[in-house]
């Protein structure tokens, strides 16, 4: 197995090209079974998380190509669904897999995907995905640990759905699903997050009629009649959101480009008030990490609160931060996974629940450390990236699924860092 080995204490300096979002490309990778006609994805993300979809999809009939590979275009056609199923050993590796449930369902008119089961950062049900199917007229039975899923006779029909949560998975399962139901469906307490919005807009440029984007409630007309569409997928704001956590750690200063700006606001506001200067000019974002880091307190909300998926690399820059900071995690309920890994590395931080107190220290050192989850481990790579010594990172088949090129990215900037086999050769 690999592992990254870090020399820390460089200051990142230079830019970063940002990548299209992995969460925003997941579910626009899905929307291409809802149709035989051609969809079309540029700035198109190379991850272990899209592999693995672009793996799913084509056992279900999708034939997906990059013809492409340096301006990251990925092509995807489906001229008939082969197979309505989605096995564990898919949707163990990731969870996202269930995003094939409602484009499946609408085309297809069943659907069979194995239950995600826990994941590092909590349960994770799946119950609102498939409350919501069942308001647009599908009967669900599970079964042997998987979801059978099937439309009546004449297919799926509009509906009302009001979410009882917000889930950013959910509402995007029932928006493709709803552009294929006959008739009109309300989507209420929908998700705001910008990926469903991009999903939204790729859907527009497919045919279909959809209002209200980026609010919290969707109207679609079904029925939809389909074309060949062209989408570039939004940036990534939590790619970005890393690296520039990654300037600030390191006392460096790097220019995001293509880093998505508006999409951005919290974790921007979080950052300046950690000491960031913070400047948005011509499309990049431009983070300038030289000045005192400041303890700050972050809550983690739905879209647009501070996300989830920065908070654990927020937490390493506050490791280093004078005084106290407190972060409260309102979205998975297990998610503090880094936490004893950073703590092997010097950090002070005490979880109580779901609040993690922080304590500032003044350096980090080197040491071998875990990555447990996708953004756990990227609060591995900054903690290494801020500490004295070289820090060895195991397990980062979690950074392969939603960071592409780190080693290479982060080198251009001035890090020291490289990958070798866990023995230590190259
Ligand atoms: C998506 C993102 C993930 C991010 C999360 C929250 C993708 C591929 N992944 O995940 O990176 O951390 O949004 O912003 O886009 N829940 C239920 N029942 C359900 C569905 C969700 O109880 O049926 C709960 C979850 O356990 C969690 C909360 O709702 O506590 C939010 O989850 P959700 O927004 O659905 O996250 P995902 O779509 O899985």
């Amino acid at each position: 197995m690999d592992c990254i080995r870090i020399r820390g204490g460089q200051p990142l300096q230079g830019t970063v090209a940002i990548d299209g979002a992995k969460n925003a490309a997941l579910p626009l990778m899905a929307a291409s079974l809802l149709t035989d006609q051609p969809v079309t994805l540029t700035r198109y993300p190379q991850l272990g998380d899209t592999r693995s979809m672009a793996d799913l999809l084509r056992r279900l009939g999708v034939e997906a190509t990059t013809p492409d590979m340096c301006a990251g275009t990925m092509g995807l056609v489906t001229p008939s669904v082969t197979s309505t199923t989605a096995d564990y050993d898919l949707v163990r590796r990731m969870r996202a897999s269930v995003l094939v449930l409602g484009p499946l369902l609408a085309r297809s008119g069943h659907a069979e995907i194995s239950l995600p089961g826990g994941c590092a950062i909590g349960t994770r049900p799946i119950d609102l995905h498939l409350r919501a199917l069942t308001e647009l007229g599908a009967s669900i039975e599970l079964e042997g640990g998987y979801v059978r899923a099937r439309a009546s006779r004449g297919g799926l029909r509009g509906g009302r759905v009001r979410f009882a949560q917000v889930s950013v998975g959910a509402t995007e399962n029932t928006l493709m699903a709803a552009v294929l139901a006959r008739g009109e469906t309300r989507i209420e307490n929908a998700a705001r997050e910008p990926e469903v919005t991009d999903l939204a807009r790729c859907l527009l440029a497919m045919g279909a009629h959809i209002e209200g984007l980026g609010t919290g409630t969707l109207h679609v007309q079904g029925d939809t009649v389909f074309r060949p569409a062209s989408h570039r997928i939004l940036g990534d704001r939590i790619e970005a959101g890393s690296y520039a956590a990654g300037a600030l750690i390191t006392g460096g200063y790097l220019r995001l480009a293509g880093a998505p700006a508006d999409a951005m606001t919290a974790t921007l506001d979080v950052l300046r008030s950690i000491g960031a200067g913070v400047e948005i000019s011509a499309g990049d974002v431009v983070v300038n990490g030289s000045g005192t880091l400041a303890a700050a307190d972050v809550e983690t909300g739905v879209y647009p609160a501070f996300p989830t998926d920065m908070q654990a690399q927020i937490m390493a820059v506050l490791c280093l931060a004078g005084g106290r900071s407190r972060i409260v995690e309102n979205i998975f309920e297990n998610r503090f996974m880094h936490v004893s890994e950073l703590v092997r590395m010097g950090a002070r931080i005490k979880v109580r629940g779901r609040t993690a107190e922080i304590d500032g220290v003044q350096r980090l050192l080197a040491a071998p450390v875990m990555a447990t989850d996708l953004r756990a481990s990227l609060s591995l790579v900054l903690g290494a990236l801020a500490a004295e010594g070289e820090s060895v990172i195991r397990r980062v088949y979690h950074l392969d699924r939603g960071y592409s090129r780190l080693e290479t990215k982060l080198r251009a900037v001035g890090a020291i860092v490289r990958r070798t086999s866990e023995d230590g050769s190259t």
